[in-house]
């Protein structure tokens, strides 16, 4: 079995084939372990991680933090919010305080783009980017990825799209460095103001046609509009969103297939996607939530065993 080329997890654009593959194989091992009855390994007993989160979180939060129980480790959760932060204490130091108790790993969510990098460069952890702003979301990529090639064998030469608020998504990078290096067709689709001006350097088509871009595709994954990070109108109103870009019944009918239909969440039903089609057969929403506590725990368990040979 090749080796993980990494200590940390920053992002989707510094992995290899290789390593997204070992991060696949491994995920389905443990996805075989949480469908056991007993569904705990003792693998990371000795190993401590804390998960530090300065922005808000369901999923992520609780998929780290399951796959961290699942695999036994030792468990310490941060939020900013109530903590010393708010008393002048700088990012570095509030790291470096919570890793003088005896952490191996620290799992962190930050507004800021660079983040995890930052904290990968000045403090002595392994670093796992559970989003930083609005650049990379790599666990969710990996976990998104996976649900694809679970439903339908291969990524390689499918159409993939993603559609929704491109702009301001860590969603639609870290998937778009993932299913390139996989070898899908990418094509990013919604309203020009919220495509970024070059991203078909990245590889990707660009479509400001919502039908066309279903018709195309194999896979849509619909982003939200990511209101918070927005200092501008990017668009009139929701409403004219949801009529222009919003996935619905009506148009998944005019399409000349079926297609499969993800979501990272959370969901803003009504806007970028109805209940119906959110909540249809030919959604993998939950899926890719399923998925996500079994890829945690592969990429957890591959930092893991570097530490321990180290
Ligand atoms: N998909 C995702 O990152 O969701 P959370 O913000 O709830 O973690």
């Amino acid at each position: 079995m090749k080796d993980f080329s990494s200590t940390h997890l920053l992002g989707i654009k510094n992995l290899s084939y290789d390593d997204i593959i070992l991060i696949f194989n491994i995920a389905s091992r443990f996805k075989e372990v949480i469908n056991r009855p007993i569904k705990k390994v003792p693998t990371l007993r000795d190993i401590t991680i804390a998960n530090l989160f300065f922005e808000n979180s369901t999923r992520t939060k609780l998929s780290f933090e399951l796959a961290e129980k699942r695999l036994s480790a030792e468990i310490l959760n941060f939020s900013s919010l109530g903590s010393s932060l708010s008393k002048g204490e700088s990012l570095v130091d509030t790291v470096n305080n919570i890793l003088a108790m005896k952490v191996d790993i620290i799992v962190v969510r930050h507004p800021d783009p660079g983040a995890a990098l930052f904290l990968s460069k000045n403090i002595n952890a392994s670093v796992v980017n559970a989003g930083d702003g609005s650049h990379e979301h790599p666990t969710q990529a990996l976990l998104d990825c996976y649900s694809i090639i679970e439903r339908i064998n291969n990524i390689k030469g499918k159409n993939i799209l993603l559609l929704g608020d491109i702009k301001h998504s860590r969603v639609a990078l870290s998937n778009i460095f993932c299913l390139k290096k996989l070898g899908a067709n990418v094509r990013v689709c919604g309203p020009p103001t919220l495509i970024p001006k070059n991203i078909s350097d990245l590889g990707v088509e660009v479509s400001f046609d919502m039908k066309d871009s279903l018709n195309w595709c194999d896979v849509v994954n619909v982003l939200r509009i990511q209101l918070e990070r927005q200092n501008l109108k990017f668009f009139p109103s929701l409403r004219e969103y949801a009529m222009l870009y919003g996935v619905n019944n009506e148009v998944l009918r005019s399409l000349n297939k079926e297609i499969l239909i993800m979501h990272p969440g959370p969901i803003n039903r009504g806007v970028e996607i109805t209940s119906e089609v959110a909540d249809s057969h030919q959604s993998i929403i939950l899926d890719q939530v399923e998925n996500g506590v079994a890829v945690r725990m592969a990429i957890l368990y591959l930092l893991a065993s570097k530490i321990k040979i180290s």
